[in-house]
């Protein structure tokens, strides 16, 4: 039971990025010099995934094209003697095939955009990565999470610990622990308020979901927003399935969000020796400039 295929949902309306947003899906949106996509096909190739699913909306042609050849352009850098841009541009295309879009029609939430590829998926258990959560680590999270599947053989979730006054912009887990970096669920509660909420463990978007989930997601009804919600899909699979949380290892930044976009910039811009001298000279002026 290998985790072989991976479903981007990348149909929501980005309403938080207007207008950056308005013909152009959130998830092109760059960090440094790489659509926020891009990271997570790559950290799906890096676990092992062979077949990309991506669930578009508007913005689609834009998409598309990023995924493809350009002749054009790699012509262009051919005959201005820019190698390394040139390969770069040709390894980001995955193999002929490894491709496959389908459309959700209406944005009726993230748990509709999933049933979306029911067919495309299959009998299997698979992933799901939301771009938007951009995470910084060593070993890629989706990685660290199939190494647990391995073991566990049962739906995982990524999970980490947020500020209690957070808990209103998560799906909250109810988990007992059962290893360092595990939980087993019990019950999962959409955004609750602090106070109502059982625990800081929040789900971030990283999931290996089994099939079953489906057939819940193709009978549920709206939830909260009036949107198909995926965390009220996997607290039905919870009645007759296991679902564990994961604490992965790595630094996660919401790129849903306008501050934490800026944030996710900074700290890959940081990464790269080329920017950082630069970037560590401009943040001390703007620090002093806080401070006055
Ligand atoms: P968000 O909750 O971030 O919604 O979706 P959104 O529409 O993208 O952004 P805002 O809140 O209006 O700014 C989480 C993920 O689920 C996808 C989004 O593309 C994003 O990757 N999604 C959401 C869909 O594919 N379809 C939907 O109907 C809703």
């Amino acid at each position: 039971m290998k985790i072989r295929k991976a479903v981007f949902p990348v149909a929501g309306l980005g309403t938080r990025f207007l207008p950056a947003t308005k013909a152009m899906a959130k998830e092109m949106l760059p960090v440094v010099d790489k659509p926020i996509i891009q990271y997570a096909v790559e950290e799906a190739f890096a676990a092992g995934i062979e077949y990309i699913i991506f669930v578009t909306g508007r913005g689609k042609k834009a998409l598309e094209d990023h995924f493809d050849r350009s002749f054009e352009l790699e012509v262009a850098l051919k005959n201005k003697k820019k190698e390394e841009l040139l390969r770069q541009v040709k390894d980001l295309v995955p193999k002929t095939g490894t491709i496959i879009y389908t459309r959700q029609n209406e944005p009726l939430g993230l748990g509709h955009a999933i049933w979306c590829a029911r067919d495309i998926v299959g009998d299997e258990p698979f992933a799901v990565l939301l771009a938007d959560d951009l995470i910084q680590s060593e070993t890629p999270v989706l990685s660290q999470m199939v190494d647990k599947f391995d073991r566990l053989r049962a739906s995982i979730v990524a999970v980490m610990e947020v500020a209690d006054d957070q808990t209103d912009k998560y799906g909250i887990l109810d988990a007992d622990a059962i290893e360092e970096d595990v939980v087993r669920i019990k019950n999962m509660i959409e955004k609750p308020e602090p106070e109502k909420a059982p625990s800081n463990l929040a789900i971030i978007g990283r999931y290996i979901l089994t099939p079953k989930i489906f057939d819940i997601l193709g009978r549920i009804e709206a939830g909260a927003g009036n949107e198909i919600q995926l965390t009220d899909a996997m607290k039905q699979l919870l009645t007759n399935q296991p679902i564990f949380g994961y604490k992965f290892q790595g630094n996660r930044f919401d790129c849903g969000d306008k501050a934490g976009f800026q944030m996710a910039n900074m700290a890959f811009a940081m990464e790269r020796p080329e920017m950082k001298e630069k970037l560590t000279e401009f943040i001390k002026t703007m620090h002093l400039n806080i401070d006055k």
